[in-house]
Order: structure tokens, then C-alpha cells, then sequence
């Protein structure tokens, strides 16, 4: 089968990219923009960066702001009534993952109103028609949900995360400006670099991997240990480098897919809302280690790219011990735990029948079972 690659037909990166706005909405021709945010970046006037600058340019818009983390088929349900109330013709998503994912939803709900349900989106649906155009404005780095064909919603009943995959839901313009990100705290940060940091392993070791995504992984890798200590600290060109480090990994492994650190970590914020990124962080180093003898020779550039020296001239044993213990170094430096203390012995027939059913499951270079994926989330137990 031919490799295939799907970005955003435009986007726009570095500080004060989000001064393109405006020009880039009345050149579309929107009339109305459904603005996705959450109530934290309303309060914390994130959102406001870009509704003044619609303000100032007299588009009109209606804020939607009806979202939590780990958004909920609720947050979806809710947002397409608000988009159809007010005769909005276009989206700006502004936030993290869960902010853009609900605005991703929306948008293809709208324009393939057969799946309002939103149930049925799971895995690749068979929508017919491009999402509403939308402007998708990351203020994480982060998910790089602005450049992938995924979202990931909330199914509360069921206490599960599901991932859509369809490239009807790819934003028309991404706009990625580091300014939008230098509000966040450091263990958001933190956390939300080591997502990046997942995707760009994961998806270099994937099953699918090729040339074309293994470039964008390696770079993404290595702008991740170059930037994301700096951005914990609020340096404005380390926040530069984690923008666009996270922007590379989308570019890659929403084309290719990723593994089980993510189909655990999917669980752990159905089951007992972790953070996504904490939750990538804490299972990236163990599911390496598990998966080490299924990755040839990629953990030697794993640890070149974490800026370890000398890969050449160790063993495979050593440069794969080197890669992970790189990893776990950086973890450990920007403050992430290393233990869930809300997993129970009692949760893990659930929790692994979940992961194995996950859709980023099939991809992990080591095909796994109930079992061992119970194995792994021990390693996290206290
Ligand atoms: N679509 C994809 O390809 C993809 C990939 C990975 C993860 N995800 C999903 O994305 C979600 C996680 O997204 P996330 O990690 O970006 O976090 P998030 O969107 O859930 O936000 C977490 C919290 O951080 C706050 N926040 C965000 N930006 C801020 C800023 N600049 N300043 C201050 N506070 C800020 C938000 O208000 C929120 O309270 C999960 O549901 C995850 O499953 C999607
Ligand atoms: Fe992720």
C-alpha cells in the first residue's frame, strides 16, 4: 500500500502569527465565527488574545466555551446546538487538545449531521463531507491537534476514551504562535511537552513509520530535548521550540499512528481523568522498555536525538538503555511523577480490556495482550 500524507493546506508559525487572523477569515469569506475555547483560558484572557483582534477587525463571532478537559460527548452535543443557534458559518479553535478535538467534532457533526450521535465517529468514520473551515489555534504544546486527522472524545457513561480518526476533521489553517502558550503553568507545560515527546517516539517506532515520518519524529525528538526544560521555565525561544517540536510530531504520527503508551494513557484519563500528557509521560519509558527488542536499531537515534554522546560506539543493549534512561531523565527534570496512585488492582481487567481495544493499540511496534498490557499499568501502581 502507497504511504500517505495529509497536513493542513496552510499554517503559520512563530510569535505573532496569530496577527493573520483576521486577514485570513475575510479572505475565506466567514461571516460568522463559532469561537471553541474553555472556561480557563476565558478566564485567563488566552482566548481574548484572538477575539480582540476579531473585535478590532469588526468579524462577528460567538464564544463556545462549553468544554472540560478530556472533552465529553456532552461538550460535542451542547457545541453543535450552540453552532446551529447562532448561524455561525466557521470555527476558530482555540486551546489544547480537548478544545480543538471538540471543535474538530462539531465541525464534522455539522456538516455530516447522520453522525450527531457521536458515538459512531469512533475509529475512521465514513463521513462524506469536509468539517465546517476552521482555524484551529493551539495554546498547548502539546497535542498537535491542529495538524492531525484525529480527535479524542469522552464517552462519561461508559468511562472511556475514544479516538476518531478522519480526514475531513484536518483544520484548513493552523496557526501556531509560541505567545498563545507562555501563559501556561510550568507543570502543564511540562506535561503537555512530554505528549510531544510520545507522539514523536511512538510514532517513529510504529508499525507504519516510513522515511518521510521518521524525519519529522527525529526532529520533533530533537527539538523536545533541546526546548522543553527551557519552556518549564518560561523562556520565550525555548516556548518557540516546543511549538513548533510538537507541530513536527503531529506531522508525522497523525499520518502514521502511534502505540500502547497512548492507548494506556487514553484510559487513565477516561477512568480517572489524569492529564493526557501526564499520563503519555508516565507510561512512555515503561511501554519503551517493553518494546525494545521489536525496534531494531531506532533507539540509537532515539538517544542521538536526546542529545546523548558516544551513541556509535555502544552496544545495542547499552544505546537502548541509554534512550529510555534519557527519557526518564527528562521526565523526571520537569516534574512529572512516576506513580498513579489511583490505579487499583481491582481496575485492571477493565482498564486493560480498554487499552487493548484502543484504536493507537494495533500500531505498537510489540502486538501485546490483556495480560501484559496488566503488566504495565503495575509498574505505575504504588
Ligand atoms: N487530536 C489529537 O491528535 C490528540 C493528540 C493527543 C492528545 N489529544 C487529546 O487532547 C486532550 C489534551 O489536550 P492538552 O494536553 O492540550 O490539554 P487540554 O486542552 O485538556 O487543557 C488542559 C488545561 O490546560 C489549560 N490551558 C491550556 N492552554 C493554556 C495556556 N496557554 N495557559 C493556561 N492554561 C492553559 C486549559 O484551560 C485546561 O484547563 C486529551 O483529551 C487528549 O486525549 C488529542
Ligand atoms: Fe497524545
Amino acid at each position: 500500500m502507497a504511504n500517505r500524507i495529509i497536513l493542513n493546506p496552510v499554517s503559520f508559525h512563530g510569535k505573532g502569527a496569530i496577527n493573520e487572523i483576521p486577514g485570513l477569515a475575510k479572505a475565506r469569506g466567514f461571516s460568522h465565527i463559532f469561537v471553541c475555547s474553555d472556561p480557563d483560558l476565558i478566564k485567563f484572557g488566552v482566548t481574548a488574545k484572538v477575539t480582540s483582534l476579531l473585535d478590532e477587525a469588526k468579524i462577528p463571532y460567538t464564544v463556545y466555551s462549553g468544554i472540560k478537559p478530556n472533552p465529553t460527548i456532552e461538550n460535542v452535543k451542547d457545541g453543535v446546538a450552540a453552532f446551529r443557534a447562532c448561524g455561525a458559518d466557521s470555527i476558530i479553535a482555540i486551546g489544547g487538545g480537548s478544545s480543538m478535538d471538540t471543535a474538530k467534532a462539531i465541525g464534522v457533526i455539522i456538516t455530516n449531521p447522520e453522525f450527531e450521535d457521536v458515538r459512531s465517529l469512533e475509529g475512521v468514520a465514513p463521513t462524506k463531507n469536509h468539517a465546517v473551515p476552521t482555524i484551529a489555534v493551539p495554546t498547548t504544546a502539546g497535542t498537535a491537534a491542529e495538524v492531525t486527522i484525529n480527535y479524542v472524545i469522552t464517552d462519561v457513561e461508559k468511562e472511556r476514551k475514544f479516538v476518531c480518526v478522519d480526514e475531513h476533521d484536518i483544520p484548513e489553517v493552523a496557526v501556531i504562535d509560541p505567545d498563545m502558550m507562555s501563559s501556561m503553568p510550568k507543570g502543564l507545560t511540562a506535561s503537555t511537552g512530554m505528549d510531544a515527546l510520545t507522539h514523536a517516539i511512538e510514532g517513529y517506532t510504529t508499525k507504519a513509520a516510513w522515511e518521510m515520518t521518521d524525519m519529522f519524529h527525529l526532529e520533533a525528538i530533537r527539538l523536545i530535548a533541546k526546548h522543553l526544560r527551557g519552556a518549564v521555565q518560561n523562556i520565550p525561544e525555548d516556548r518557540e521550540g516546543m511549538a513548533l517540536a510538537q507541530y513536527v510530531a503531529g506531522m508525522g504520527f497523525s499520518n502514521v499512528g502511534l502505540g500502547i503508551a497512548h492507548s494506556i494513557a487514553h484510559t487513565l484519563g477516561a477512568h480517572y481523568d489524569t492529564p493526557h500528557g501526564v499520563a503519555c509521560a508516565m507510561m512512555l519509558p515503561i511501554v519503551m522498555e517493553y518494546n525494545e527488542d521489536y525496534t531494531g536499531e531506532k533507539y540509537r537515534e532515539i538517544a542521538r536525538a536526546m542529545g546523548v554522546e558516544g551513541v556509535d560506539g555502544m552496544t545495542q543493549a547499552e544505546y537502548r538503555r541509554a534512550a529510555v534512561d534519557a527519557v526518564k531523565k527528562l521526565s523526571a527534570d520537569v516534574g512529572i511523577p512516576s506513580v498513579n496512585e489511583k490505579v487499583r488492582e481491582e481496575d485492571l481487567d477493565q482498564l486493560a480490556a480498554d487499552a487493548y481495544a484502543d484504536a493507537c493499540r494495533p500500531g505498537n511496534p510489540r502486538d501485546t495482550n490483556v495480560e501484559e498490557l496488566k503488566e504495565l499499568y503495575r509498574k505505575i501502581m504504588k
